[in-house]
Parts: C-alpha cells; sequence; structure tokens
C-alpha cells in the first residue's frame, strides 16, 4: 500500500473538529476508498488547552498556524482557521510555497486572493482544492470544474446563505416580522451575533463570485459585485409575492450579457413553483445553465460541521488518490494566468420583470399618474392593482405593479418620477423577478 497521506489541520472549531473526528471515525473505510491511509499529524488553533471532543491522537501541536505550514511532516495543509487576511493568507501562502497541497473551506480568503493563490498552487504543482468554500457540502466546485467539461455555462444562480434563507422561509410559513426571525435564528445558532455579513448579501457575495470566476472563465471580481441584503423586506411583500405565484429568495446570480457579466445578489421573486422555490429553511442550492447539459440544479446541506467536514474531506481523499507527479488540473478551471478580466455589465441595463410595491395617498388620480411613468418609461405591465394586503389606511393603499421584462434603468427613472410625483407615503419597495425552471 502506498504511504499514508499526513494532514495537517490549522483551526479546529467548528469545522475543523468536525473534520478531525469524521477522518478518525471514518479512517478505515477512506482508506478502502483511496487505497492509503490518511493521518493527521499536526494540529493549530488559538488555545491548545482546550477541549474539542475530538481524539487528535498523536498529532504534533503547532501555536503558529504560519510554522505548521512550513515546517510540519504533513502532505496537505488544511485551512480552518477563517478570514481573508492574517494568519488564514499567511499559513495558505507558506504551505502552497513550500510544495504542499492545500484544502480550504474559506470563502473570503478565495474572494479576494484566491487568484493569487491559484497561480503560486499551479507553479508549484500542487493541488488547492475549496469545495467546503461554497454551499458548505454541495460539490458545486467538483461539478462545475471537472464534471461540465465542454459546456458553456449562460447563469449560474443559487440560495448560498443558509440564514438568509431560514428567515425568508420563516416569514412566509408563521407570518412573523423580520426582526422576530433575525432574534430566533440568533438564539438558535442560525446567525451570528453581528448577523450584517449574512443578511446583507456578503457572504453569498463571496461564494457567488467564486462560482463566476470557474462559470466563465474569468478573474474573481468579488468588489464588483451589486448587493442588496433581506433587512428591508417585510410581510407586505411576502404575502403579495405568494398571491402572485412567487416566493422570495435571497438569490445569488451571475449571467453572461450581451454587455457583459452580470454578478448580483439581492433579494428576488421566484415562481412558487419552479425547483429553487422549494429549498426552505437553511438549505442551499445552486442552479446552473449551460448550453449541453440544460439547467441543473444541486442542492442540499450549506454550513455545519459534518456538511462541511464532507467536502473537506471529498478534497482531502483527491489528494490521497492523486498520483505523485500527475499534472493537476487548474484551480479554477482554467489556468490562473489564463483567466480573462472580468467584464462587468452595469446594473441598470440588467433586463427582467420587477415587482414593485407602492404605498400612495388614497387620492383620485394617483393610480394613473402611476400608470403613466410607467408609460413614459416604456414599461410595458402584466399586472398593475389596488392590493388587499398591505399597510393601509383610510389616507393610502397599496399599488402592486408587476413588469413585463424591462431594464433597471426605465424602473429606477419611472419610481424616481413617481416619488417626484409626491404620491408615495412609504419607501417604493422594487423586486427584481428571475427565471426559473
Ligand atoms: N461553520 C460552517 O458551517 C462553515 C461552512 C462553510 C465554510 N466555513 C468556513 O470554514 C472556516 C472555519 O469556520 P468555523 O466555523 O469552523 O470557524 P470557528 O468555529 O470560528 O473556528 C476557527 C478556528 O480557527 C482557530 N484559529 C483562530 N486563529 C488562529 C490562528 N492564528 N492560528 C491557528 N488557529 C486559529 C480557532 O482556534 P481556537 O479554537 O483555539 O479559538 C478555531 O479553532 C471559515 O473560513 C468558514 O468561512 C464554515
Amino acid at each position: 500500500m502506498a504511504e499514508a497521506l499526513r494532514v495537517g489541520i490549522a483551526g479546529l472549531g467548528t469545522v475543523g473538529a468536525s473534520v478531525a473526528r469524521v477522518l478518525g471515525d471514518k479512517a478505515a473505510e477512506l482508506t478502502r476508498q483511496c487505497g492509503r491511509d490518511i493521518v493527521v499529524s499536526a494540529v493549530s488553533a488559538r488555545d491548545p488547552k482546550r477541549d474539542r471532543g475530538v481524539d487528535l491522537g498523536s498529532a504534533e501541536w503547532f501555536d503558529d498556524a504560519v510554522k505548521m505550514a512550513e515546517k510540519a511532516d504533513i502532505d496537505v495543509f488544511v485551512e480552518l482557521i477563517g478570514g481573508d487576511e492574517g494568519p488564514a493568507l499567511a499559513s495558505v501562502k507558506a504551505a502552497l510555497g513550500a510544495g504542499r497541497h492545500v484544502v480550504t473551506a474559506n470563502k473570503a480568503l478565495l474572494a479576494k486572493h484566491g487568484v493569487q493563490l491559484a497561480e503560486i498552487a499551479e507553479k508549484k504543482g500542487v493541488l488547492l482544492n475549496y469545495e467546503a468554500a461554497v454551499a458548505g457540502g454541495i460539490p458545486v466546485i467538483k461539478t462545475m470544474r471537472e464534471a461540465m467539461a465542454g459546456n458553456s455555462v449562460t447563469r449560474v444562480f443559487g440560495i448560498l446563505n443558509g440564514t438568509c434563507n431560514y428567515i425568508l422561509t420563516r416569514m412566509e410559513a408563521e407570518g412573523i416580522s423580520f426582526d422576530a426571525c433575525l432574534k430566533d435564528a440568533q438564539r438558535l445558532g442560525y446567525a451570528e451575533a453581528d448577523p450584517t455579513f449574512d443578511i446583507e448579501g456578503h457572504d453569498t457575495a463571496h461564494k457567488l463570485s467564486i462560482l463566476t470566476s470557474l462559470a466563465f472563465g474569468t478573474k474573481i471580481a468579488a468588489n464588483d459585485i451589486y448587493m442588496e441584503g433581506i433587512s428591508n423586506i417585510s410581510q407586505a411583500d411576502i404575502r403579495a409575492a405568494g398571491d402572485l405565484g412567487y416566493r422570495i429568495k435571497l438569490l445569488g446570480v451571475a449571467q453572461r450579457t450581451e454587455s457583459g457579466i452580470e454578478q448580483r445578489v439581492h433579494p428576488t421573486m421566484v415562481p412558487t413553483a419552479s425547483v429553487i422555490a422549494q429549498v426552505h429553511g437553511v438549505t442551499n442550492a445552486v442552479a446552473i445553465e449551460t448550453d449541453i447539459l440544460g439547467e441543473l440544479l444541486l442542492s442540499g446541506p450549506g454550513a455545519g460541521g459534518n456538511a462541511t467536514a464532507s467536502a473537506v474531506i471529498g478534497d482531502i481523499a483527491d489528494i490521497a488518490k492523486s498520483r505523485p507527479g500527475f499534472q493537476h488540473g487548474p484551480v479554477f478551471g482554467r489556468p490562473a494566468k489564463e483567466l480573462k478580466p472580468y467584464k462587468k455589465a452595469q446594473m441598470r441595463s440588467h433586463a427582467g420583470g420587477y415587482f414593485i410595491r407602492l404605498t400612495v395617498h388614497d387620492r383620485i388620480g394617483v393610480f394613473a399618474a402611476i400608470a403613466k411613468r410607467m408609460a413614459d418609461n416604456d414599461i410595458s405591465l402584466e399586472s398593475i392593482v389596488q392590493h388587499a394586503s398591505g399597510p393601509e389606511t383610510d389616507a393610502q393603499k397599496t399599488v402592486i405593479l408587476v413588469t413585463h421584462e424591462t431594464t433597471e434603468a426605465a424602473v429606477r427613472k419611472a419610481v424616481d418620477g413617481i416619488t417626484k410625483d409626491g404620491h408615495l407615503t412609504d419607501k417604493p419597495q422594487v423586486i427584481r423577478i428571475e427565471r426559473a425552471g
């Protein structure tokens, strides 16, 4: 049998401790699958005294993850510290520089430094595997990078943040407010004490930037993503969506258009009958549309110790199975040096249907004035109704509009016009409608 693969794990928190535990529990099965043993021979974390509920055997302890990456007797460095700078970046660079394979679950790191790290890995002839960085346990990276060779992707979109999907699911199922759902999510451990990163879309954007690069062969451009979170989604929106045959999801969408590549993260209305609308709670899903395959949808657990460990261990097993001297495939599906500059499509040119909810003064002529602003901007309406649900009083009414395909620029201009007309009693709500099968 080949020599054992020696693994060093940096970070023994939720994911790291699960990886160490599963590698121990499933050692015999992994040996059968990989044709060699996989042993944890080094570990690093901040607190050497903390009980992590896992037997780390005779693994050598390192206080310093960078030192472990450089000096430990390991073949694979597994980075599970987190963060886009500091010890995560320094240790991954050190490990690649020392010619060791790297496995990481760190989307923030890859969104910021992925291309640079891929260049180092490819130059050194080692693997940089990151299945767990996008949609946790769902094998989307492998699917896009390996199983879809020859396909040209036209659009990739998904529910990439379990916290947001949990909140939107409960808001719809129980009719409770965003704030109440968020508090509950925090109590149950589904949301961080500071939830901004999740609910304002940053976490989704990091993951989307990696999928975009894989889909279109472009350099990662996380800072170019248009982003809106879910904190201004109200019960009025959820109810109106339901009445119209839609469900609201926070989607990350990357799409090739005539003017460039759109990357956007925002609350989205998807048809209630679509497959992605059936993805509830903390579950994640990724839909990939290509010229040959059509649409593929993968769904499953997007976070949590065991689900994430499953993806990390899959990456380690791939390294265990790789043959010495074998030229590894490029990190983002194309050689890092050949990744094209990202050509950004402006959000104003986004084309699609729109849901617009307006709270207006209950006055004669308001309805007609709204319809005129739409017509003036060449927006064709699928429906315009004075909606029964919503924050109505004698003095105000809710008007719900659904447009046929139009542009973001036209919608913004029309809504600005309606606002200037002085008919609104509250901020207008605009939610994009996404085509989904
Ligand atoms: N949790 C999930 O469900 C999930 C899902 C997908 C991806 N991820 C990604 O996986 C990574 C780890 O997440 P996590 O949830 O496991 O985080 P976590 O529970 O906060 O664990 C972080 C670990 O890193 C260690 N650490 C911090 N600074 C260190 C340093 N300078 N040197 C060595 N170790 C250090 C900590 O040590 P101490 O324990 O001693 O404090 C801790 O063990 C992140 O990149 C995250 O985005 C997580």
